[in-house]
């Protein structure tokens, strides 16, 4: 009994694609698909911090290569897709974590800002889908999971350019998961509410750049008063999300977005 649900929720011999996979919830994913047996291949612009999480994969016996990857580049996400396959033979699971967040009225926001974030969270998302299934189409299987967040349930001043390109990627989810389940791809988001990691601690920096530890203790308690229970997350909430819907235990599962957030919105 304990085998056959060990079983479902294992990935041996299969092979995980993580973009922005040189941090937070990126890094932990590869790290928790390693450790349920796949071999992980792990994308992002930040080559030092690849670096980081591949020792951070082999440190729990796993293996993983890495490639420099501009999610907002389609010719450099087909690349990482193709050298995927070409080095690991096959390709099961492909997730979207690469991701950018601004801050800005709407009546402030400088058209730059709202380009750099539709590139990376939108367009980075749209063909990261692309590229995944075509090569998953070959196979006749796979799971891609691309990365929204609690922002696109709820209004937040200030937060109108994040929140937008992570709606859209629920909506592109939804589009995918019709397109590609004939050929047996399932496409499913998951919504994450705050989650300690460089990204979310940007908003606790002083000027000089610093994390305020003041700042970052009021801020987390505010978060977690979001919470019913009281919580803010750490990366492996939402990798081990990820797991059930990367899995076979997530086989019935497509189009859905699934919300690792302490039941900070509930649409
Ligand atoms: P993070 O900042 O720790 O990791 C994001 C990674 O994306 C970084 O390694 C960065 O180098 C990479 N990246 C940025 N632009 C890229 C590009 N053009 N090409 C390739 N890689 C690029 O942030 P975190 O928190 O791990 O974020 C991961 C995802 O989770 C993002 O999509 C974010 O929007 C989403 N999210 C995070 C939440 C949080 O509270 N941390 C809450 C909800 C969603």
């Amino acid at each position: 009994m304990q085998d056959e649900l060990n079983q479902a929720f294992r990935l041996d011999g299969r092979v995980a694609v993580v973009t922005g996979a040189a941090s937070g919830i990126g890094r932990e994913a590869a790290r928790v698909f390693a450790l349920a047996g796949a071999r992980v291949v792990l994308g992002d612009v930040n080559e030092a911090g690849l670096a980081e999480s591949v020792a951070a994969v082999q440190a729990v016996g796993g293996e993983a290569s890495a490639r420099r990857t501009d999610v907002t580049q389609r010719a450099e996400v087909d690349a990482l897709a193709e050298a995927a396959v070409r080095a690991m033979g096959r390709l099961d699971v492909w997730v979207n974590s690469a991701g950018a967040v601004t801050y800005g009225a709407v009546l402030e926001t400088a058209e730059p800002e709202l380009d750099r974030l539709t590139n990376v969270n939108l367009k980075g998302t749209y063909w990261g889908c692309a590229a995944a299934a075509r090569a998953m189409q070959a196979q006749g299987a796979g799971s891609i999971i691309n990365v929204s967040s609690t922002g696109a349930d709820s209004a937040g001043a200030g937060l109108s350019v994040y929140a937008m390109t992570k709606a859209a990627v629920n909506t592109l989810t939804r589009t995918c998961a019709k397109e590609f389940g004939s050929f047996g791809v399932r496409v499913n988001a998951v919504a994450p509410g705050w989650i300690d990691t460089p990204m979310a601690n940007t908003r606790f920096r002083d000027s000089d750049g610093e994390i305020d530890p003041e700042l970052r203790e009021r801020g987390l308690r505010d978060r977690a008063q979001a919470s019913p229970l009281g919580l803010t997350g750490v990366p492996r909430d939402v990798a081990l999300a990820m797991l059930y819907l990367a899995s076979d235990a997530g086989r019935f599962v497509t189009g859905q977005v699934l919300r690792p957030n302490g039941g900070a919105s509930m649409p």
